[in-house]
């Protein structure tokens, strides 16, 4: 589904970032939510980084402040531009996730911000075996999406939220175990940390 917002928002940059803050008033701020996935994570200045469907940069911001070796990589043009305008410090690539240029082995930590809920069931199979793949042995994937809620008071405002701007895709997440599909690609997983009622969850895996 979705309404003509979703278009508008991937149009106006301004548009996405005021959604983004406002829906990150829920876990305290969009400081806060940008680098939910980021806590107690060790990025030292030399540790290769790469911001997966990093958008506009929008936590590619954060990334390039603990580490001098941040990648973002987007499959759209358009977003790249501004990420490179938005956050120079960074390298970008332009790729598909499930395809991505990269070595094996080529990266110490993945980050994905809001994304994976794009994704048809086939293409998160393939992703996720892709991170894996250009992670180094011991290397760390950390993720924040949504998730379905665990307090009832925040089902409204995600159903609103998802009817405006997402598709079918981010329902189907709603329904996927996220960890689980992390485990069946070999990455060692621990529960999920979950925020806002429930409505979004930080997973991490280790690359065995
Ligand atoms: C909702 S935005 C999230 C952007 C940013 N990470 C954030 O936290 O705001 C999703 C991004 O994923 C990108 N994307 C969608 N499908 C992709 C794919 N198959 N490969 C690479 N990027 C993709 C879109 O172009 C978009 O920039």
């Amino acid at each position: 589904m979705a309404t003509i917002l979703r278009d508008w928002s991937y149009r106006y940059q301004w548009l996405y970032d005021g959604i983004s803050r406002l829906a990150a008033l829920s876990v305290g701020g969009e400081g806060r939510f940008r680098q939910l996935a980021l806590q107690n994570l060790t990025i030292n200045s030399d540790t290769k980084v790469l911001d997966l469907c990093c958008g506009s940069g929008q936590t590619t911001q954060f990334l390039v402040k603990y580490s001098q070796n941040v990648t973002g990589l987007d499959a759209s043009s358009l977003s790249l531009t501004r990420a490179k305008q938005n956050v120079p410090q960074a390298d970008y690539v332009e790729a598909f996730a499930e395809d991505m240029p990269f070595a094996d082995g080529e990266f110490d930590v993945v980050h994905t911000s809001a994304a994976l809920h794009e994704m048809e069931p086939e293409q998160l199979q393939k992703i996720l075996k892709e991170v894996y793949r250009v992670l180094r042995p011991g290397g760390v994937f950390t993720l924040v999406d949504f998730h379905q809620p665990t307090n009832p008071l925040f089902v409204p405002g995600l159903w609103l939220f998802f009817w405006l701007f997402e598709t079918e895709t981010a329902w189907k997440l709603l329904r996927t175990d996220l960890g689980e599909l992390l485990r069946e690609t070999g990455f060692q997983v621990d529960e999920p940390r979950l925020y806002a009622g429930g409505s979004l969850q930080v997973i991490r895996g280790v690359r065995e």
